[in-house]
C-alpha cells in the first residue's frame, strides 16, 4: 500500500496518459511483477541480452533511445550507458526507476515523457464523446514527431507496441457499446508505430508479443493465438517464452504464457538492406 503511494508520488505522467488509463496500467504491471518476479526473470534477462547483442551492430554509438522504458525491467541501462554517449529512456510515464537512473548517471541517461503514439492529447480531449468508429483514426493519423532527445543510432521499442492503442481503447466510454474498439485502436497504433520506426535511421529493435498461449497445470497447450500478424509483422527473428501470469495470477485453470519476439532492422549489420520494416504499411 505504502509502496504504491510512494511510487505514484515519484512518477510523472501527463493528464492525457492518466485519463486514458496508462498510469494505472504502469502501476498494474509493477504490481504484477512484484507478485511473479521469479516467473518473469528469464524473459527479462532474454530481453536485456537481445538488446545488448543488437546494440553491438551499431556502427555509431552516440545515442540509444528506449521507447516504453517503463521501470526498465527489460532494459540494461548501465550496459547501454557504457556503450553509447547518451541513453534516452522514453515513456508516457516517467517512472521513479527512470528518475533514479537519471540521478545515478547524470549526462549519460536522460528520461523523457513522450507519447510514442502521438495521439493521446487529441484523443483525451474528446474522450467522453468520441465514437467507436472514429477513435482508431486518431492513432492511424497521429504524428509522434521526431524521436525524443534527437536522432538515435539505436532504437529499442521495448514491449510496448501492443499497449499503444489497446490501453487507451479500453478507457474510452465508447468501449461500453463496442467491445472490439480496443483491438481496432491497438492495430491502428501499432501500424503507425511501425511506420514511424521505418522512417528512423540507425539500428532498430522491436520487442513484442508474437503469440499468446494458455497452458494447463500440467504444461499441456490448451490454446495458442498468433498476435504479431495482426500488426502486419513478419515472423520474428527470434522468440522465447514469457511466463506472464502463472496460475492463479490470471486464472485458476491455466498459465498465461506469451511468446515474445525480437525483430531487428536493418536485417544485415552492414545496413545494405532496409529489411522487413520497408514492406510494412505506412
Ligand atoms: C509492458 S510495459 C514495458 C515494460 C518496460 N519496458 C519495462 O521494462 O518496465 C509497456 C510500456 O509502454 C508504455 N507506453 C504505453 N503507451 C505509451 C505511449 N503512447 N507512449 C510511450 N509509452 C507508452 C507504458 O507506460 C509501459 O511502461
Amino acid at each position: 500500500m505504502l509502496s504504491g503511494f510512494l511510487r505514484r508520488l515519484f512518477t510523472r505522467c501527463p493528464p492525457a496518459g492518466r485519463q486514458l488509463g496508462l498510469l494505472r496500467e504502469h502501476e498494474a504491471i509493477a504490481e504484477r511483477h512484484t507478485r511473479v518476479r521469479a516467473a518473469w526473470a528469464p524473459h527479462l534477462a532474454e530481453c536485456r541480452k537481445v538488446v545488448l547483442e543488437t546494440a553491438a551492430r551499431c556502427p555509431q554509438r552516440r545515442r540509444a533511445l528506449v521507447i516504453g522504458a517503463g521501470d526498465c525491467l527489460d532494459v540494461p541501462v548501465a550496459e547501454l550507458a557504457e556503450r553509447f554517449d547518451e541513453v534516452v529512456l522514453a515513456d508516457i510515464v516517467l517512472s521513479a526507476e527512470v528518475r533514479r537512473w537519471v540521478r545515478k548517471m547524470p549526462g549519460r541517461v536522460r528520461g523523457e515523457v513522450w507519447d510514442a503514439s502521438g495521439a493521446l492529447a487529441a484523443l483525451a480531449a474528446v474522450r467522453e464523446t468520441v465514437t467507436a468508429t472514429v477513435a482508431p483514426d486518431f492513432f492511424a493519423r497521429a504524428d509522434p514527431g521526431p524521436p525524443p532527445g534527437g536522432l538515435a543510432d539505436f532504437i529499442v521499442s521495448a514491449n510496448c507496441i501492443s499497449q499503444l492503442g489497446l490501453v487507451p481503447g479500453h478507457s474510452l466510454p465508447a468501449y461500453e457499446q463496442d467491445t472490439g474498439l480496443p483491438e481496432r485502436c491497438a492495430r491502428a497504433a501499432a501500424k503507425r508505430h511501425l511506420a514511424w520506426l521505418a522512417q528512423q535511421p540507425g539500428v532498430r529493435l522491436l520487442l513484442a508479443d508474437a503469440a499468446r498461449l494458455d497452458l494447463g497445470p500440467d504444461g499441456r497447450q490448451l490454446k495458442k493465438e498468433t498476435l504479431h500478424e495482426r500488426f502486419g509483422l513478419p515472423k520474428p527473428d527470434r522468440t522465447w517464452r514469457w511466463d506472464l501470469a502463472p496460475i492463479p495470477e490470471w486464472s485458476p485453470d491455466f498459465h498465461r504464457v506469451h511468446e515474445v519476439g525480437a525483430w531487428v532492422w536493418p536485417e544485415h549489420p552492414d545496413g545494405t538492406r532496409a529489411g522487413a520494416l520497408s514492406g510494412l504499411p505506412g
